[in-house]
């Protein structure tokens, strides 16, 4: 029966990986998967975690099932933190799924489930794993201009022209903050902006939350999402905690829908259904984790200190690597990796300059040039900056 199976195409993230694992140089550089690394090049686990799991140990007695939807108080304390009362609570239906990925893929089985979507509008370019979903699922996608390649910045004009061919119960998928790769965002204006077209065009927002608090800070991250959500009747929200509680191997997601209030059992009743008949039920752990420390004030701004450190730690390198590049190339080419936010940055640099590097350097970057910027020390700068400089 096997003999029927097609290989498949690897992800180009994970491919990465394995590459740079395999290799043998001890100066090697990895700036590829998306994981935050401290001063010396490690992935701790956060204080507060460690505490929160420690009480964890303490009080929990069992190992029992919680639910198919997993723990509500979680994800009612997961939607407070991104939603920050931008809709009244009776129109909010809640699904722990495993990371953020899990949260994406429940919530595009349950779009997939009303037999009334179009195209799913995806930014280009995307996390790779948008699309392979999207494919995964038979769902139809349409990509929108996003990242201009020579400014290295967000083109408004150019997504808005590409999204006003959306059509009604279409979805677009928009990146809530610290776009991926691409690390330019879109401003607070254009949030307001993209609203408008949403209700006008009468499509679904579908927003990606991956990285609340890795740009300007837990409340700023979400301020374009909360706008949005404050003013749309519809809208699904995947969040992972993976990146901003440091919890990645444990699968910590949520996925949120809003909805009108009078048809939130459905829509809760079938994202409960869904679970049930993809793995029934989600992870505990690392949620059981995420949540105590929500529930308990030390815990919580323990977490929000570590998370504001590994923040100002990102921008610290972001203008450090800008500079360097400054000097090293003589000109402002790079100067945007200041003005990104985020873990990653598109550097601009063509798919044989990347091989370049790895090959000649060791420095290890997604083929689109995508940097992740907290994979840098700052020892390791000058070294980078100056392989760029030779290389372009
Ligand atoms: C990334 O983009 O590197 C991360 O989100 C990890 C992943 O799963 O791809």
């Amino acid at each position: 029966m096997f003999e029927q199976l097609k290989s498949q195409p690897s992800d180009k993230i994970m491919e990465l990986m394995s590459q740079y694992a395999e290799d043998t140089r001890t100066n090697k550089l990895d700036l590829g998967v998306g994981v935050y690394k401290n001063a010396v090049g490690a992935t701790p686990i956060m204080k507060a975690v460690k505490k929160s799991e420690e009480v964890l140990h303490k009080l929990q007695d069992s190992k029992s099932y919680v639910g198919l939807i997993g723990s509500i108080e979680f994800s009612r304390n997961i939607g407070e933190l991104v939603l920050n009362n931008s809709v009244d609570k009776k129109r909010l239906s809640y699904a722990q799924a495993p990371g953020g990925t899990g949260a994406l893929h429940q919530l595009l089985l349950l779009a997939r489930a009303t037999k009334s979507v179009g195209n799913v509008w995806v930014s280009n370019p995307s996390w790779p794993n948008h699309q392979a979903i999207l494919t995964h699922l038979g769902m139809n996608s349409s990509s929108y201009y996003y990242f201009d390649e020579i400014t290295c910045e967000v083109n408004f004009d150019r997504m808005v022209h590409d999204l006003n061919n959306m059509k009604e119960n279409d979805i677009l998928l928009l990146h809530g903050c610290c776009h991926n790769p691409t690390g330019a965002n879109l401003s607070l204006e254009q949030w307001v902006d993209l609203t408008q077209l949403i209700q006008e065009k009468n499509v679904l927002p579908f927003i990606d939350l991956a990285y609340q608090g890795f740009g300007d800070g837990l409340n700023e991250d979400v301020e374009g999402l909360n706008y949005l959500i404050k003013n749309v009747e519809e809208a699904m929200i995947a969040v992972s905690c993976s990146k901003n509680f440091g919890v990645y191997r444990d699968r910590v997601g949520v996925a949120i829908v809003v909805s009108e209030a009078s048809k939130k059992s459905v829509v809760q009743d079938n994202l409960k259904s869904l679970n049930r008949l993809t793995f029934s039920f989600p992870p505990d752990h690392g949620a059981a984790v995420v949540n105590q420390i929500l529930e308990d004030n030390t815990l919580k701004l323990l977490w929000k200190e570590e998370l504001e450190e590994m923040r100002m730690n990102m921008l610290d390198l972001r203008e450090r690597l800008s500079s360097e590049l400054h000097r090293e190339t003589k000109s402002d080419r790079f100067s945007f990796v200041s003005a990104h936010r985020g873990m990653f940055s598109k550097l601009g640099l063509t798919s044989e300059q990347v091989e370049f590097l790895r090959k000649d350097y060791g420095i290890y970057m997604v083929s689109d040039s995508r940097i992740n910027v907290a994979g840098l020390r700052k020892d390791v700068i000058n070294y980078l900056a100056s392989a760029i400089a030779n290389v372009i």
